[in-house]
């Protein structure tokens, strides 16, 4: 079991962020990688929907041989993490939430910004998270539609890019925040870009470093680490063009990937 892959999924591009934490962090373990790009983007579709993508897909990769599953989407856990743990007890499911606990320890103005899709603010998994931590600081929530969309699209600069940036960046700024918070996976590929407009006195805090640690800690807990003796494989998923997809993979997170196609059919994946 402990040679068994992690399976790691988003709805498209999103989930690399996670998945090049993960490949460095734990070397010695096969991951698959599953992009629900035909459904693109997650944000704006009712919670119902994503779950029943979400389970669709946990589903496909346990049949897969996964040991583990990352749901490397801020809006697919905000919804879907609690009722996939409930469906499938038998192996560890750790999802993404908004990091507001480090955000708070390390602003000094007491005013964070967090940037993310219109589901995950409206799940219960955020509003716990900022209940739980937030104290006296502030927290901007500013939703950030059709920026996931450009990073699908690849432009990951220029001046489409640094318009809609600055127009979610300016909010914040005003209220003061001097420590943002990308509370969704798609957004670390445009941190250059964020960071270039803030100016260097801003935090911009990226959680896949800390939820690879934890993937870690978990799997190490449960007696899943692989020994990692012989090389591992990296595998990828996609529910819309391979070919384009690969050539993402390769811009994004510089790995080589012929992906596999999946197609959705009656509410099912299915292999081509
Ligand atoms: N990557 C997803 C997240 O972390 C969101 C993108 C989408 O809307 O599908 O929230």
């Amino acid at each position: 079991m402990s040679g068994a892959p992690i399976g790691i999924f988003d709805s498209g591009l999103g989930g690399l962020s996670v998945w090049r934490q993960v490949v460095h962090h734990l070397p010695g373990e096969s991951v698959i990688y599953l992009a629900d790009q035909a459904h693109v983007p997650y944000g704006q579709r009712s919670a119902e929907e994503i779950q029943a993508y979400c389970n669709e897909i946990a589903a496909q990769l346990i049949s897969m041989g996964c040991k583990a599953i990352v749901v490397a989407c801020n809006t697919a856990s905000a919804v879907a993490l609690e009722p996939l743990r409930g469906a499938f007890p038998q192996l560890p499911i750790l999802g993404l939430e908004p990091a507001v606990k480090p955000a708070v320890e390390l602003t000094r103005s007491g005013v964070v910004g967090v940037m993310a899709t219109p589901a995950t603010f409206q799940g219960e998994l955020y509003r716990a998270t900022v209940g739980r931590w937030a104290g006296d600081v502030q927290v901007v929530e500013q939703v950030c539609i059709g920026l996931a969309d450009l990073v699908e699209m690849g432009e990951l600069e220029g001046e489409r890019c640094d318009a809609l940036l600055r127009s979610f960046l300016n909010p914040m700024l005003k209220a003061g925040a001097d420590t943002i918070v990308l509370g969704c996976t798609h957004y670390p590929f445009v941190i250059e870009a964020i960071r270039r407009l803030v100016g260097p006195g801003l935090a911009v805090l990226d959680p896949a470093p800390a939820v690879a640690r934890h993937l870690g800690e978990v799997l190490a807990a449960q007696g899943l680490l692989s020994g990692g003796s012989g090389g591992r494989e990296l595998r990828f998923f996609t529910s819309a063009q391979p070919e384009r997809f690969d050539r993402a993979v390769a811009r994004l997170v510089g790995a080589r990937c012929i992906s596999q196609p999946l197609v959705w059919h009656q509410g099912h994946l299915h292999h081509r």
